[in-house]
């Protein structure tokens, strides 16, 4: 698979989970990939991974709610003033509460990690991304802000302004050459096993009751979608939402009002 030989990647949140994955797989397929990550072990520990694959792949410590961040995170991923792909991966998850219990800092966290920060990256980038001739540019958006679901307040309202930002930039940016889609995952990650066992373990139970009974493995589900996304053979696709969700999002009614007054404190 060579589908981004000579392509540059940046791949923010690539240090865990999701993004992660989507860095292999980028790399994997030829591409140079510039991880941006506040967490520096495990920034570092995906670049390691990546090279012992015989990939190429750099390291940025970043904090993507941080502008001065973003602007040294792009500059360092861009090769001969081009950037062929950006992935917003990352983003801040703040625990499920009912909306009466929302405090400032869950919603102002979640919309600077969430659309802020993509549109950050976004903006910054746009003169490499119009140089690449042909860029992709992949956002996270989740099915919590697609479907409505209770107790995830701040965290789908972030969602929900990045699925309008797709659709705009898509808009906008069709006369460069650049396509803006998203990607709907439902895969269990570190942020979902953590809660497992804690109070919150009703919530990582989605996947139960989702079309599969499981969320996708990241490696072999998630980033090949992502990588469809970001390489020519998606030549044709702007604007839209790739749901890589099992179904969860479109088929079945998520309802978290049957889970336990946790939520509601
Ligand atoms: N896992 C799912 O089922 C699911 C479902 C819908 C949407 N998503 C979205 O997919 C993306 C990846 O999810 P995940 O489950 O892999 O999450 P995760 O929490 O496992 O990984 C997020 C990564 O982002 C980094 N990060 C967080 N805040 C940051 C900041 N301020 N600056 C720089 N880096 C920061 C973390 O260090 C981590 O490496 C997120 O946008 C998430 O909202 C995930």
């Amino acid at each position: 698979m060579s589908r981004l030989e000579n392509r540059s990647a940046l791949v923010t949140g690539g240090g865990q989970g999701l993004g992660r994955a989507v860095s292999r797989r980028l790399a994997q397929e030829g591409a140079h990939v510039t991880i941006v990550d506040l967490n520096e072990e495990k920034g570092r520990e995906c670049v390691g991974l990546i090279t012992d694959e015989g990939g190429s792949a750099g390291f940025v410590r970043a904090n993507v709610a941080k502008r001065d961040d973003i602007a040294a995170a792009v500059a360092e991923a861009t090769v001969d003033g081009k950037l062929d792909v950006l992935v917003n991966a990352a983003q801040y998850f703040a625990m499920p509460k009912a909306l009466e219990l929302v405090t400032d800092k869950d919603w102002e966290l979640s919309e600077a990690t969430g659309p802020k920060a993509t549109f950050r990256f976004m903006q910054l980038a746009h003169p490499a991304l119009v140089a690449s001739g042909g860029a992709s540019v992949v956002n996270f958006v989740s099915g919590s802000a697609l479907a409505g679901i209770g107790y995830t307040g701040p965290y789908s309202a972030a969602k929900g302004a990045v699925h309008a930002l797709t659709k705009v930039a898509a808009k906008e940016w069709a006369r460069h050459g650049i396509r803006v889609n998203a990607i709907c995952p439902f895969a269990l990650t570190d942020v979902q096993r953590d809660m497992i066992g804690t109070e919150w373990d009703n919530y990582t139970r989605t996947a139960e009751g989702s079309p599969f009974g499981r969320g996708a493995d990241p490696d072999t589900e998630i980033a090949p979608a992502v990588a469809f996304l970001a390489s020519a053979d998606s030549g044709f696709v702007t604007g839209t939402v790739l749901y890589v969700d099992g179904g969860m999002t479109e088929l079945s009614t998520v309802d978290y009002s049957a889970s336990p007054g946790v939520f509601e404190g």
